[in-house]
């Protein structure tokens, strides 16, 4: 049986930051969101997760189907486990514990850590342990061999364990029995006063209970985030991690430091994707589809073989069907372009639904908002509309229907008709010299 405790409530002070640490975003999800679904993928009997009583528990579990154990004060990761012990409906079986500020943790990892440690009944205690060229402030695991001695956290360290490489990641599997005959023992004797869950090595160590150092495969993908420099370069982690799947998956990406993915981002084989452009949360693109540089996309979806950019700003409930084409400078939202239809150049479609094979000129702005409410504008199936023209919604541009350009539409268009709304041109011949003429006299 195994249970998994996710430490959250601690104070995040080094981010300086009025939100909780947990909640600040990796590729566009919260960091104690990556922790929690890699937990449930393990299929636990149980996972507690402790946060602190001033985060709010509906915005850390959201749907999902965890415990919340409140620890009234951050004594630290040792009391921080005793709050979440409380919380566990079992009394027996494995516990697995896991730091709730590693947004780049894998399950594999954890699955690796539970095999390893169930290979060696003899071992009560297994820790995760990660060597890292740049070892920061982690803790350091003191060890011979695979038998671990103690883990001395960094700020107690001294000159001669800080030149330790091999550092605690936080995860630690052991039996709730262990847990309960070492917690009441943790002393805050420390640097930083505070009941430090690593102490139990020790203690451990004290009673010759069997303690086991697991060493991963993969020791960046449990970095802590403690500060904004970390939360950084975990952000750049993971977009690497993005970068490689999706262009092992059939896409081409330009050049991929530029382009940033949202964790929810899919996006179909033989898509192209230019320098610079930025996936908010949910956007599916389809197969074969160009994405030329400088776009912004969020909740939007592409059909295959569309084209978007360059510096197109797809926001929110935008849809793209097969083939269509959105050009520099279109902003569009809340909008559905039909197949092969076309927006190429500087304009504005919100609140719009376009037909097929629709072409929207230059300059074309569905006016959908008077100040007080959002109106819809709807625009046939091979419609033209004739640049720079304002659609003052609702208003509704039947099939085959022509809109002169530069007009201002303020009623229907029926289908085949032209809609024409501007005053009329005057020639005035031989104007130019007479009015030379006028202005010097003046
Ligand atoms: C901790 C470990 C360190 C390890 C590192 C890995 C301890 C004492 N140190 O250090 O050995 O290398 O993680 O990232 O365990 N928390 C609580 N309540 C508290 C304090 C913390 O729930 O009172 C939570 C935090 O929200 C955080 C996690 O426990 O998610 C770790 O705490 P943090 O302060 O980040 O510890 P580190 O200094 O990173
Ligand atoms: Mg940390």
């Amino acid at each position: 049986m195994l249970s998994v405790i996710i430490l959250a409530a601690g104070q995040g002070t080094r981010m300086y930051s009025h939100a909780p640490k947990i909640l600040h975003q990796v590729v566009g999800k919260p960091i104690i969101h990556h922790v929690l679904d890699a937990a449930l993928a393990l299929d636990p009997q149980e996972v507690v997760t402790v946060i602190s009583p001033h985060v709010c528990k509906s915005s850390v579990v959201e749907e999902r189907a965890v415990k919340v154990a409140i620890q009234e004060h951050p004594r630290g990761t040792g009391d921080a486990v005793k709050a979440g012990l409380s919380q566990l409906s079992d009394s027996q079986g494995d516990v697995l514990i896991v730091c709730g500020d590693t947004p780049l943790i894998q399950v594999d990892e954890l699955v690796h850590l539970l095999a390893e440690h169930r290979l060696h009944p003899e071992n009560s205690i297994s820790v995760l342990g990660m060597r890292l060229s740049d070892p920061r402030q982690y803790g350091r695991i003191v060890a011979d061999g695979k038998n671990l001695n103690c883990i001395v956290e960094y700020k107690d360290a001294t000159d001669t364990e800080r030149q330790i490489n091999l550092c605690n990641t936080g995860i630690i599997i052991t039996s709730i029995a262990t847990l309960k005959n070492l917690l009441p023992k943790l002393t805050c004797d420390n640097s930083a006063q505070e009941y430090y869950l690593t102490d139990i090595i020790e203690l451990a160590n004290k009673q010759s209970i069997n303690r086991y150092v697991v060493e991963s495969k993969n020791p960046d993908l449990f970095h802590g985030v403690n500060n904004r420099v970390e939360l950084a370069i975990a952000e750049r982690q993971y977009q690497a991690i993005l970068r490689d799947k999706i262009m092992r998956s059939g896409v081409t990406l330009l050049d991929p430091d530029t382009i940033y993915f949202n964790h929810d981002t899919i996006i179909g084989k033989d898509t192209t994707i230019y320098p610079n452009v930025f996936f908010g949360e949910e956007v599916v693109v389809g197969e074969g589809a160009t994405i030329y540089p400088s776009c912004y996309l969020v909740k939007t979806r592409l059909g295959n073989q569309t084209k978007i950019g360059p510096f197109a700003h797809l926001r929110e409930y935008t849809i793209l069907e097969d083939n269509a084409e959105v050009g520099n400078f279109v902003e569009v939202k809340k909008s559905t372009l039909g197949k092969a239809a076309k927006a190429k150049h500087l304009a504005y479609l919100g609140d719009a639904m376009i037909g097929a094979k629709a072409n929207i000129g230059a300059g074309v702005i569905t006016c959908n908002y008077d100040g007080i409410g959002k109106h819809q504008t709807i625009i046939g199936e091979r419609a033209f509309i004739g640049s720079n023209s304002s659609l003052i919604a609702p208003v509704s541009i039947g099939e085959d229907a022509v809109v002169g350009a530069g007009s201002a539409i303020t009623k229907d268009v029926p289908s085949q008709a032209l809609g024409i709304a501007r005053s009329r041109q005057e020639i005035r011949l031989n104007w130019t010299k007479s009015f030379h003429q006028n202005y010097k006299k003046n």
